[in-house]
């Protein structure tokens, strides 16, 4: 287990800069997720973190340790990618012990460490067979193993599970969350899938053109998101952007440009609220998702109603929210934070 420290770190590819001084922190046996859009620097920072690539200003300290020269091998961090290349000819058991024995590590050592991430893994009755005799989710925990039986400081997992298919997705989530419990290794988890996001993490990041935006547990990024980039980018179906003037005005903050509202804070009411018109309408089972045409909302407004709710496309409906549910952000972006009307934007 591990502290990391992340000081006003920089990279620049040439002349491309592609992360704009970064300070994090992250606690021994953290789970800490990153998130944000295609291309602003998450697998930079796993790189630069593991040392695949060098920092070009800034410090990275491990336990309190300046690390910006030590070699990859020696920081103690076992990086889990995207594609996992197992060796097709060799099975499960020596896929995963290969690195202990490059290392010079005894027989029994390997062995006994191979056995042990089995087990952690539930590979134990697959560790005889090739990897073209598991399935998708058994070679991305042999991967898994692989970086396991290194008994790393700190885990990196670089979208681990992207190349899954949606139920495997779920099953290796669960298996993901068991393994932090059961070894309790800080561990960095970078990941586009919003339920891998809210469900492991101790505490997310949330990066965007190399920049970090916000950085917090699942909950206060979606009920308190600092701007209007995590506002949109945390909660699945994102959170819907409207004009202030739809709402009462007693309901909305001085300096509010936009008002945030999520789609479950959103309901049906018969008088008052603002109008729309239903575009479409999908039932899920649990919930009915409506998507209401609003004047004064560039994107259709999203309504979370109760699975057995009857609502025909082309309806005109009055939505309404209660005032403590808006979310509202100034020209700039950034959250008013209305408890607090000192730290109010102008
Ligand atoms: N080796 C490299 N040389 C030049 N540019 C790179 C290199 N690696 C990444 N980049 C650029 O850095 C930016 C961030 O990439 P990346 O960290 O892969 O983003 P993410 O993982 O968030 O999708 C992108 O604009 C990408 O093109
Ligand atoms: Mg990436």
């Amino acid at each position: 287990m591990a502290t990391l420290t992340l000081t006003q770190i920089t990279k620049r590819f040439g002349d491309h800069p592609v992360l704009h001084g970064i300070d994090l922190d992250i606690a021994e046996g953290e789970f800490v997720v990153f998130v944000g859009p295609s291309g602003c620097g998450k697998s930079t920072l796993l790189r630069l973190i593991c040392g695949l690539d060098e920092i070009s200003t800034g410090t990275l300290q491990i336990d309190g340790e300046v690390v910006n020269d030590v070699p990859p091998a020696k920081r103690g961090i076992a990086m889990v990618f995207q594609s996992y290349a197992l060796y097709p000819h060799m099975s499960v058991a020596d896929n995963m012990g290969y690195a202990l024995r490059l290392a010079g590590a005894s027989r029994a050592d390997i062995t006994a460490r191979v056995t042990q991430a089995a087990e952690v893994l539930r590979l134990t009755p697959l560790l005889d067979r090739k990897p073209r005799q598991l399935s998708g989710g058994q070679r991305q925990r042999v991967a898994i193993g692989r970086a396991i039986v290194r008994e790393p400081r700190i885990f990196l997992f670089d979208e681990p599970l992207s190349n899954l298919d949606a139920a495997l997705r779920v099953d290796m989530r669960g298996e993901i969350a068991r393994l932090k419990a059961r070894l309790g290794t800080t561990m960095i988890y970078v990941t586009h899938d919003q339920t891998e996001a809210m469900t492991l993490a101790d505490k997310i990041v949330v990066m965007n053109a190399g920049r970090v935006e916000q950085v917090g547990s699942p909950l206060d990024l979606y009920r308190r998101p600092a701007n209007r980039f995590v506002a949109g980018f945390i909660g699945s179906p994102r959170m819907n952007i409207l004009q202030p003037t739809l709402f009462e005005a007693t309901a909305v903050p001085a300096g509010a440009a936009l008002i945030g509202v999520r789609a479950e804070d959103l309901s049906l009411v018969d008088a008052g609220g603002f109008v729309g018109t239903v575009a479409l309408v999908e039932h899920l089972g649990s919930d009915v998702f409506a998507h209401v045409e609003v004047a004064g909302a560039e994107l259709p407004v999203i309504v979370r109603l109760p699975g057995d709710a009857h609502l025909a496309r082309g309806a005109t409906v009055r939505l309404a929210a209660a005032p403590a549910d808006l979310h509202a952000f100034n020209e700039a972006g950034a959250r008013i934070d209305t408890t607090q009307p000192d730290r109010r934007a102008a």
